[in-house]
């Protein structure tokens, strides 16, 4: 990832996906089936080991990346045990917090999340605190089910609770969310903000492009 010169978000659409909505009712509707991945169920239950020893609330930092914000949040939240998780093997071995940090309530985690929300569902390991920050955009209209609103996943959030973070450097994304939620009979907050310091790469980068960030918030 090259530094400051990041773009900013190129889309063919124009405003919320026309067939957004559509799309979340049918997710709503029919549960997703596709099998989990036996290394999926394999991680989840090493997770949900350490959680049920520990004792301590949770705090979900979905597609963590490098996992930078996991460290940066497990020293926000000392009385919380923090689980990052990313699909990428290749970004989570760059973490270099892990020598540096001063701090234990946190765990990496290497996984896909259309498995381990469900798995987390279906077993109530649930976050008091989950966030989402700068997850891929998809910014071609073709691709909205990649978006996590658009995706057959997406009741699993929901159903996750708790309070929900997102961030992201293309507004029309959280906005989608926000429509999302709406269908869900949920509501999310969209607002531009400043973070005082970059808790992620992704953040830093977009700062020092002098890009506008947005987060969504919602209470789950
Ligand atoms: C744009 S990066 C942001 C990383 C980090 N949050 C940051 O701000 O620096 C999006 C991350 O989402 C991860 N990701 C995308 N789909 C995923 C999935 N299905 N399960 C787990 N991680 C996923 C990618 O591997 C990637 O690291």
């Amino acid at each position: 990832m090259s530094f400051a010169n990041s773009h900013e978000i190129i889309t063919n659409q124009t405003g919320v996906h026309e067939h957004l909505v559509e799309i979340v009712e049918k997710h709503l509707k029919h549960p997703f089936q596709k099998p989990i991945h036996p290394r999926s169920l394999e991680g989840f239950k090493a997770v949900e080991q350490q959680v049920s020893q520990l004792g301590k609330p949770v705090i979900f930092d979905s597609c963590c990346g490098v996992g930078d914000s996991t460290v940066n949040l497990a020293k926000l939240h000392p009385e919380h045990f923090v689980i990052g998780m990313d699909k990428s093997g290749h970004r989570l071995n760059k973490n270099e917090c892990y020598e540096q940090h001063d701090v234990d309530n946190f765990m990496l985690l290497r996984t896909d999340l259309n498995d381990f929300w469900r798995l987390a569902v279906e077993a109530q390991m649930l976050p008091e605190k989950h966030y989402i920050l700068y997850p891929n955009p998809w910014p071609k209209s073709k691709h909205v089910q990649r978006r996590w609103h658009g995706a057959a996943v997406f009741p699993s959030i929901i159903a996750l609770g708790g309070e929900l973070e997102m961030r992201s450097n293309w507004q029309l994304y959280l906005q989608e969310f926000a429509v999302a939620l709406e269908v869900a009979g949920k509501q999310g907050v969209v607002e531009q903000f400043e973070p005082e310091q970059a808790i992620t790469p992704f953040e830093r980068k977009y700062q020092a492009s002098g890009q506008a960030l947005f987060k969504l918030k919602a209470a789950l």
